[in-house]
């Protein structure tokens, strides 16, 4: 089986993409991550890649630059590397269609919280809120394409439940969440992966 090539674009710490690292790193998932882009030089993310010796690109957005120009330019960096799949795992800018439009069916996000529900920053947060108001008795996690704008939205690749527990502190929650999102992450690449080469045999 060929090596499948992603590309994965961040803006933070960096949890998942270091589970990805890993995960290719133990052969649980036969990818290449040929780089990573973060949209901010603060990412701790970059130095993750470093330390594994992977491309580690900042491609910030200038303050004179349209949004669409941006992505553009991004569209542009991301297909030099040729991925077979484009990762969203924690960018934090909403990307226009002068971006999406380069990678139908090719590009995954990475949202903390079931679909439909808490899109957007803080979903852990406001979750963690929604179960001690009573009008939650769970979250989870969900992997999405992402076909155009919609902010956490897009036909829904695989979903996990997370339970909360009646003395769950937010941190016990966020972690509970995070380990959860690192195992889903890995399950659905390799599903995509297979799915992809199944519609090439
Ligand atoms: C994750 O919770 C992801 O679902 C969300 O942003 C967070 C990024 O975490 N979109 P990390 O940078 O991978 O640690």
């Amino acid at each position: 089986m060929k090596q499948a090539a992603i590309v994965v674009l961040i803006s933070g710490n960096g949890s998942n993409l270091q589970a990805l690292i890993d995960a290719a790193r133990n052969d649980k998932l036969n990818v290449k991550i040929q780089a990573v882009i973060s949209n901010t030089k603060e990412a701790y993310g970059l130095e993750r890649a470093r330390t594994a010796g992977i491309p580690a690109l900042v491609k910030p957005k200038l303050k004179t630059q349209e949004r669409e120009a941006y992505d553009a330019e991004l569209a542009d960096l991301v297909m030099s590397y040729h991925p077979n799949l484009v990762i969203l795992a924690g960018w934090m800018r909403i990307l226009s269609m002068a971006f999406i439009s380069h990678f139908p069916g090719r590009i995954l996000n990475l949202h903390p919280a079931l679909p439909g529900t808490f899109p957007g920053v803080e979903a852990i947060e406001r979750a963690y809120d929604a179960y001690q108001h009573g009008e939650i008795r769970c979250t989870g996690v969900m992997v999405h394409l992402v076909p155009d704008e919609g902010i956490d939205l897009g036909p829904v690749l695989a979903q996990r439940t997370v339970e909360i527990k009646p003395k769950d502190t937010l941190q016990d929650l966020q972690k509970r969440v995070h380990l959860c999102e690192h195992q889903l992450l890995i399950e659905t690449i390799a599903h995509q992966i297979l799915e992809m080469e199944e519609s090439h045999a």
